[in-house]
């Protein structure tokens, strides 16, 4: 059939197996059902004598078919299919190349030989959706390479490249040249050898210690994650067993794990990652090479060295010879940073310093710039003047981007003469290291411009995610909510330390007080009075933080906040909790005691609220966006998928029963529609 994903084609006496499943080759049931066919017809033709196996396209077979994972499964499982080749005593050449990931990576070590070119590479990621291997990677990888180096890659799901995969003896051979003509070569000189077959080795003698200090350090560097632990624990139980039995609990714990709500929201976010370049609308990319930078402070110098990384050319414009002179120690500073970590070689930073990075002290050096970023001071007056100098010398079609955390764009586009090519790209701090961008959109903006934005975050290799010009964009408007509902539950008796304790139980990298202590808290507070005016009179303020900062204490910058910084340290700052008490006793609020769970119960009821109201507002295109901004932009823990899916999880008319209980408490708990969150699956209108 035409549209088989798997077709056998004769070169001679050798067959040519090849998988052609766009996009990435997938594994779904006809590419399993069409490997078994092709095996069928290997074995049974006598004029073949070996098979290589290639895929079409950009890359190897990457996984097994995430989308079945929530189906019931269709037969032959890739544990049929893998042992159909595996079981041919003809050889079979497996010919890697891309990205040979999870299922592909088993498939490939069910052949009897590998060939990977120069630029591929090899893993299994499956831990990153919440699974382990589930097609005899557990069992035939430490057979093949020890058991250290395979719970190493099974257990941090890292990528491994052709050169380290020759090395570690996963490939046997790197292909030179065309890679198909040297695969079959390869394959003609071993027709007559014996067949190795990875599954018929033994499986390596275990070190019950070196196990047991492995499982300590993993589940300490993933909190929370079941699956790494689980791997570990099925290669360990593995020692001694034969390969159909490793193989049998290798499959129970995968499919335990597959139906597990850690892999569920694994996967969800897995796919809202790459929704969120689904923009209806979207216009087409202008060109972009050269980037213009204003500001080189803390922002600007990471946003600058993100884009030298990723091959731009940047030109980098501070107010004067000084300020000028320390952007660009930052920029150099974080390049040398780059260079230490591997990031970057040095004679490529040299060559990137000396031609891709330029500074002036003037705005007219941005006049052949395809892209300026603005990343001055976070005053409107202060953005709007960079911004009329900017119209001015900016050439025709270049994009204007502001990186404002809070400021309407819309009022920033409206002094230059070309509000079309104005656009928002909010970068999160430190900026060459954040995937996360915000893409602002305000109606004045081109789709083109719009567009550009998404094409540089991509270039980035960022997640871009699209937002409507609104107060706080998606992640700081849901930030001031779970800070308001943090801030009444310290009024009301909890202490910041507990609650940021409660945070990090959860999954986040760190508590919202200790995370408003290293951004500033000089921030909330500046948009705080400027709110001031706005602000609905019903609605509970709580001012300890405020009291914090007429005392001058901003958090890190200066040495004290809710904690107190001390070298590498911090510990809890004992003068806020007088401030508290003062602020409680002044509104007669009698102190009552909360549980790490309550806490985190009014958090997370806090960010689901907000990102209903944003979907209501039309300010996110899905709720799958918020996950993404969420998980990539505030700690919230992957594996819980971010709070729209954990919304989900919980049942919707459960939520929303949930926040009828705390309306009375305050206007923060107002209920939005949640239909929008799932199409009103499981709630009434
Ligand atoms: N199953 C189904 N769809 C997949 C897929 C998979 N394994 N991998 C990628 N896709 C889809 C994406 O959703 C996307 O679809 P869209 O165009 O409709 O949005 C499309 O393929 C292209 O993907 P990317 O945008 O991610 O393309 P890139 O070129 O940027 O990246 C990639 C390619 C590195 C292969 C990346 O897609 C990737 O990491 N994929 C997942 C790899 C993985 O986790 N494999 C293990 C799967 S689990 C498994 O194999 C279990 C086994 O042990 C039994
Ligand atoms: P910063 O104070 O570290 O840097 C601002 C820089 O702009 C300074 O180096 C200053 O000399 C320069 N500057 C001021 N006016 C200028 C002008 N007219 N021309 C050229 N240069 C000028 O501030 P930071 O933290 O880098 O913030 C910059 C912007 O990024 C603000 O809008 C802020 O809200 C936003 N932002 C900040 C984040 C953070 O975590 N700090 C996160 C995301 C966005």
């Amino acid at each position: 059939m035409s549209d088989d994903p798997v077709r056998l084609d004769l070169r001679g006496d050798i067959a040519v197996v090849t998988i052609d499943n766009p996009p990435v080759n997938a594994l779904g049931q006809a590419v399993r059902a069409g490997l078994v066919r092709a095996a069928e017809r290997i074995a049974q033709d006598a004029a073949i004598r070996g098979a290589v196996l290639v895929c079409a396209g950009r890359t190897f077979v990457a996984g097994a078919d995430i989308t079945e994972f929530g189906k019931p499964p269709a037969p032959p499982s890739l544990r049929d299919s893998n042992a159909a080749l595996e079981s041919l005593d003809k050889p079979v050449v497996a010919v890697l190349h891309g990205t040979a990931l999870g299922g592909g990576l088993e498939l490939a070590l069910s052949c009897h030989y590998r060939v990977i070119d120069s630029a591929g590479v090899v893993g299994l990621p499956e831990v990153t959706l919440g699974i382990i291997p589930g097609a005899g990677g557990t069992q035939r990888l430490p057979r093949l390479i020890g058991v250290a180096p395979a719970l190493d890659i099974i257990t941090s799901g890292r990528r491994v490249t052709g050169e380290e995969a020759l090395r570690l003896g996963i490939a046997d051979a790197i292909a030179q040249g065309d890679r198909l003509a040297f695969a079959l070569a390869f394959l003609r000189a071993r027709f007559d050898h014996p067949l190795p077959r990875v599954s018929k080795r033994p499986f390596p003698v275990t070190d019950p210690e070196a196990i047991l200090a492995l499982r300590a350090a993993v589940t300490k560097k993933s909190p929370g994650q079941v699956a790494p632990a689980r791997a570990i624990d099925v290669i360990a139980a593995s020692a001694g067993r034969d390969f159909a039995e490793g193989q049998a609990l290798e499959q129970e714990a995968f499919e335990a794990l597959r139906a597990s709500p850690q892999s569920k929201a694994l996967r969800h976010i897995f796919f809202a990652e790459r929704a969120i370049a689904k923009v209806p609308g979207l216009g087409t990319a202008r060109a972009l090479a050269r980037i213009g930078l204003v500001g080189g402070g803390l922002m600007g110098a990471g946003i600058g060295t993100a884009c030298l990384l990723a091959g731009l050319s940047v030109c980098l414009v501070e107010r004067d010879a000084t300020a000028l002179a320390a952007g660009r120690d930052r920029i150099d500073g974080l390049l040398d940073e780059a260079v230490k970590r591997g990031k970057l070689s040095a004679e490529d930073r040299a060559a990137m310093a000396a031609t891709r990075l330029t500074t002036a002290v003037v705005m007219a050096a941005l006049g052949d710039a395809d892209l300026i970023i603005e990343a001055v001071f976070e005053s409107l007056p202060v953005k709007q003047e960079v911004f009329r100098a900017l119209d001015r010398v900016a050439r025709p079609g270049a994009v204007l981007a502001t990186n404002t955390s809070y400021l309407d764009v819309a009022a920033i586009a409206a002094v230059t003469s070309r509000p079309g090519d104005v656009i928002g790209l909010h970068f999160f701090s430190p900026a060459h290291i954040m995937k996360l961008v915000e893409i602002v959109a305000p109606s004045s903006a081109d789709p083109d411009a719009v567009a550009t934005g998404f094409a540089l975050v991509k270039r980035l290799g960022k997640l871009g995610v699209w937002t409507a010009n609104a107060e706080g964009f998606i992640g700081n408007r849901i930030l001031s909510a779970y800070r308001r509902a943090a801030d009444q539950m310290v009024e009301d008796g909890a202490t910041p330390w507990a609650v940021d304790a409660a945070f990090r139980d959860f999954g986040f990298t760190m508590g919202v007080f200790a995370m408003q202590d290293m951004a500033g808290l000089d921030i909330g507070w500046a948009t705080r009075q400027r709110l001031a005016p706005t602000r609905d009179p019903a609605e509970r303020y709580v001012a300890i933080s405020d009291r914090l900062c007429e005392r001058g204490w901003f958090g890190r910058k200066t040495g004290r906040g809710y904690y107190i910084y001390k070298g590498a340290g911090a510990t809890p700052n004992p003068e806020v909790d007088a401030i508290i008490a003062a602020e409680r006793q002044a509104k007669g609020i009698k102190a009552r005691a909360f549980t790490s769970a309550e806490i985190q119960n009014r958090v997370l009821l806090a960010m689901i609220n907000e990102g209903a109201w944003i979907l209501e507002d039309g300010v996110a295109l899905r709720a799958g966006d918020i996950d993404v901004v969420m998980v990539n932009g505030y700690g919230f823990p992957r594996w819980r998928g971010g709070p729209m899916h954990a919304a989900e999880a919980r049942g919707l008319a459960q939520v929303k029963a949930e926040l009828e209980t705390l309306r009375h408490e305050d206007t923060l708990w107002r209920a939005a529609p949640l239909q929008r969150l799932s199409n009103g699956k499981d709630v009434e209108a």
